[in-house]
């Protein structure tokens, strides 16, 4: 029998199953025999038992923050990275391995009744996650938040141009949304991150491949906007979580901001920064016009879907489906 020393054999190993070059990382604690050779320092209880998945521009970070104010739930610690969020399972920080992931995590104090979570709004659209988040987290339940995909795709423009992104600067809304496959491939580009992740219902299936429909929660995230406390209560029992925590109490609106805030101590909101919930001007009727028809049969398809899976349908996509058919 022969041997190598450990980084050639590891090489060797690689020359021989090339396919397992990309890992997927599972549970050590659900095998015996990977728990066993693990460190004893060590503890399966440093992961989230929630993900909120996004897409980006749904009103993702207002859930994040409204989901910290609750007493038994606790998000990861903040990435310096990549702007807070983790981006673990969908990018080049899942090869950090899961020892990266969990150092994100505190040790619960009390691993059956604390809720960990974490939220990265690109996990949505991003192909190669929910293979990689139920192999690790098979029990996760995935929270998703949907408002209407044009008003989305319209957001995540003025996004980009708040960012000083070159292209959307250099084209009108309407020019991103109805760039043809003789636009420039800068233009394509942007035109794809601005309108696929809109496309709920075919990311939706994806997600419904790897994990039950019962895990799966459709946020409206226009109610989330207008009317949070109802949503966190949905939220709640979705997770199945106690002490229940009163957001009625626990929020407050703030005219200036137009938005939903956090009612302080002292009785005045905190609200988030100025890069959520922008001020910029409404989208023209043209861009409207051609989005609601190119999201028309994906709209459908997340009608049926959302019938299929027992859950309420939001408000935007009746109305939007109203309107266009
Ligand atoms: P705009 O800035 O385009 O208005 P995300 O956090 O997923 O990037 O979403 C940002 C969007 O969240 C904002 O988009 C805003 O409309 C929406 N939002 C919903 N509730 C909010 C709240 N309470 N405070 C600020 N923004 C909120």
């Amino acid at each position: 029998l022969q041997t190598l020393p450990p980084v050639q054999l590891a090489e060797k190993y690689f020359q021989i199953f090339p396919e397992e070059r990309d890992p997927l990382w599972q549970n050590p604690c659900n095998d015996k025999r990977h728990k066993d050779i693990w460190s004893k320092e060590k503890t399966c209880d440093r992961l989230p038992k929630f993900l909120v998945i996004g897409p980006q521009k749904t009103g993702t970070t207002a859930l994040f923050f409204f989901l910290t104010l609750h007493p038994a739930i606790t998000s990861n610690f903040p990435s310096p990275v990549t702007f807070e969020e983790i981006q673990f399972f969908n990018g080049q920080n899942y090869h950090r391995g899961i020892d990266w992931y969990m150092e994100f995590f505190p040790f619960p104090s009390n691993a059956s009744t604390d809720f960990m979570f974490e939220k990265s709004a690109n996990y949505f659209d991003t192909e190669v996650v929910p293979k990689r988040a139920a192999a690790l987290l098979p029990h996760a339940k995935i929270i998703s938040v949907l408002i209407n995909p044009v008003e989305r795709a319209y957001s995540w423009y003025q996004h980009q141009r708040a960012h000083q992104d070159p292209v959307a600067l250099n084209h009108t809304f309407y020019q991103v949304v109805s760039a043809t496959p003789s636009a420039s491939p800068e233009l394509q580009a942007l035109q794809s991150r601005c309108l696929t992740p809109g496309k709920y219902a075919m990311h939706l299936n994806r997600w419904l491949q790897h994990f039950q429909a019962s895990q799966l929660l459709v946020v409206d995230g226009t109610q989330l906007r207008l009317n949070p406390a109802v949503v966190m209560e949905g939220i709640q029992r979705f997770l199945g979580i106690t002490p229940f925590f009163n957001y009625t109490q626990a929020l407050m609106f703030d005219e200036g901001k137009g938005f939903w805030c956090q009612r302080t101590e002292n009785g005045r909101p905190k609200c988030l920064g100025k890069n959520k919930g922008r001020k910029y001007p409404e989208m023209d009727p043209e861009s409207r016009t051609f989005l609601s028809h190119f999201y028309l049969e994906h709209n459908m398809d997340l009608l049926k879907l959302l019938d299929r899976l027992g859950q309420a349908l939001p408000i935007w996509l009746r109305e939007e489906l109203q309107n266009t058919s």
